[in-house]
């Protein structure tokens, strides 16, 4: 996790992954959107929204799976099911850089930056 690294992560984060997970650095929040399943009432009967996913709010909200290895498979893979496809065609090196970068992001600990600025 040389900050080489981190800072290559950056720059590649900013050109597609902002789009949906924004720069929460500069206190951007991450977008929402909808997915292609309707939501269900608690009778289990079908209602005319959509179900949504918001992009995950690295530094805020605690990844799913948080080591570097499994945030690395995530990039590649993509989340089945969800708006976060696959970014297997980055190559692994750029994979890595953005891995770097989201746990760099994610160890800043957003939340308790905001506690200590008082508001
Ligand atoms: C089109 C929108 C979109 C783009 C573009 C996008 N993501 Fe995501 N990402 C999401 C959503 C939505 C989730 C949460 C999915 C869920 O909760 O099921 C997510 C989740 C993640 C997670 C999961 C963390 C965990 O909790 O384990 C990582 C890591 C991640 N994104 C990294 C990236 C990186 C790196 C890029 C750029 C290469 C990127 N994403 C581009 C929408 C996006």
């Amino acid at each position: 996790m040389s900050d080489e690294r981190i800072e290559r992560g950056r720059r590649q984060f900013q050109t597609v992954c902002v789009a949906c997970h924004k720069n929460v650095e500069n206190g951007e929040e991450p977008i929402e959107q909808p997915l292609a399943w309707y939501k269900f009432d608690k009778s289990g009967r079908k209602s005319d929204e959509f179900q949504s996913v918001r992009s995950r709010w690295f530094g805020k909200e605690p990844l799913r799976r948080g080591k570097p290895e499994y945030v690395f498979l995530t990039i590649k893979r993509g989340i089945a099911g969800s708006t976060m496809t696959p970014w297997a065609h980055l190559g692994d090196e750029t994979i890595w850089d953005l891995v770097s970068y989201v746990l760099y992001i994610e160890n800043k600990n957003l939340n308790a930056e905001k506690e200590k600025g008082g508001e």
